[in-house]
């Protein structure tokens, strides 16, 4: 059976119970695409992580904390599909700890590469707007929003685990600070010139 494109059919589903557009579908294929891009250069095993990539946030259609109520799921969803248990095992670590919180948990190649693939998708532009999204009703104003994800989630960059992860994403965390800069004038007005 080919598992990962069976998970994947699960996943698509259950993942339209979630709202909005900062964890909806597209998020899974992305984390699932760099996941398997990050395995083949770092030699992970490559169904795992795109197994455990596909399922890393199922959590968020159930209930939180999603990262424990997803592994839990996904290890009875992989028994259901007849996927080895000793290769479940690593899939149920890798979504317990894919979250930012949990960080100093993450031990192997495969938790580190599902937690570094799910990160870079908080690194670019998106990533702002992913943040916003999720987070932006929590915040009082733009300004207050934007130097809260400069605080928080810029730091990201420096946390990835991977080599190769570090690499690919340079050019992207330099774009995104010429844009929260470009954002933060906008946002004060002062790229209009209002004197
Ligand atoms: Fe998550
Ligand atoms: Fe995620």
């Amino acid at each position: 059976m080919n598992y990962a494109k069976k998970v994947r059919e699960i996943t698509k589903e259950k993942m339209l119970k979630v709202k909005g557009t900062s964890h909806a579908f597209d998020h899974i294929e992305r984390v699932c695409k760099i996941a398997t891009y990050l395995a083949k250069r770092e030699g992970a095993d490559v169904e795992i992580v795109q197994i455990a990539a596909l399922l890393h946030d199922l959590g968020r259609s159930i209930k939180e904390p999603h990262q424990k109520t997803g592994a839990k799921v996904a290890v009875k969803i992989l028994k259901r599909i007849g996927y080895p248990e000793h290769k479940t095992k690593i899939v149920y670590k890798a979504i317990l700890y894919h979250s930012l919180g949990e960080r100093k948990k993450v031990k192997t190649l495969e938790e580190k590469i599902i937690w570094d693939a799910d990160k870079i998708d908080l690194i670019g532009i998106l990533g702002i707007l992913r943040i916003f999204h999720f987070r932006g009703n929590l915040f009082s104003s733009f300004d207050y929003g934007i130097k809260k994800w400069f605080r928080l989630w810029i730091n990201v960059y420096k946390m990835l685990f991977t080599k190769t992860a570090k690499k690919i994403t340079k050019e992207r965390y330099k774009k995104t600070l010429r844009f929260s800069s470009d954002l933060k004038k906008e946002i004060s007005l002062k790229d209009l010139r209002l004197k």
